[in-house]
């Protein structure tokens, strides 16, 4: 990864998604978490100040260091201990069935091999353990799929290989979780085809 990547980027993605109006999801999608959590696609730990009391540790995977360090200020302010333990989601170096619950906040998108992610969560996931999401995807409106296959190579280049198309509740139900919970909607202020939304649940078998 270039300067671009490594340095710019994360800062980017730190004011892009910590806007102000995307606050109301990250609360949502943090309700219910409970006990020890894996957190992949951590960034710059914008849900930390999210987390309910019931967390009672979070594991963080991030590959930015940049993102890590802007977080400083958020970990300084929760009581809830963090630790960053991983760099890649795609491997995680967890023992099988050892989170409670695990937080994917628009991070499916990026991740190079989403289905090895998936897979990995639900190892480290006890049985009936939930993942809580909520990410962007594929568009349920045929016209805006059209122009989010038209952007996307764009979209990857610039965000550091970003998808806009994918079906996130698809490659959940493959990768082998139960969805219990699903809202899907267009982000409010975000144009559509970076805001088509799925927040919320799916269990681990
Ligand atoms: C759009 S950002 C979202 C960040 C954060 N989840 C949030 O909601 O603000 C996508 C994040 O995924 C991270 N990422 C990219 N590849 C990854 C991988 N293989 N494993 C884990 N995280 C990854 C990026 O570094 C970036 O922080």
């Amino acid at each position: 990864m270039g300067l671009y990547g490594e340095q710019v980027l994360p800062r980017i993605i730190n004011v892009a998604c910590g806007l102000k109006g995307v606050e109301p999801l990250r609360r949502r999608v943090c309700e219910g978490l409970e006990g020890d959590v894996v957190e992949i696609g951590f960034g710059s730990g914008l849900n930390v100040p999210f987390y309910p009391e019931a967390v009672k540790r979070v594991a963080a995977v991030e590959p930015a260091d940049v993102g890590w360090n802007l977080a400083e200020k958020r970990l300084r302010a929760t009581s809830v201990p963090v630790e960053r333990s991983g760099l890649d989601g795609q491997s995680l170096a967890f023992a099988d069935n050892s989170y409670d619950a695990a937080l994917s906040t628009w991070t499916l998108c990026t991740i190079p091999d989403v289905a090895a992610a998936l897979s990995e969560v639900r190892r480290v996931l006890k049985p009936g353990g939930t993942l809580h999401f909520v990410e962007h995807g594929l568009a349920p409106d045929e016209r805006v799929r059209r122009w989010q296959h038209r952007l996307e190579p764009v979209q990857k280049r610039v965000f550091g290989g970003c998808h806009l198309t994918r079906p996130v509740v698809d490659l959940l139900t493959a990768a082998g979780f139960t969805i219990t919970e699903l809202d899907e909607f267009y982000e409010e202020g975000a144009p559509k085809v970076m805001g088509a939304d799925s927040l919320g649940a799916a269990m681990a078998p």
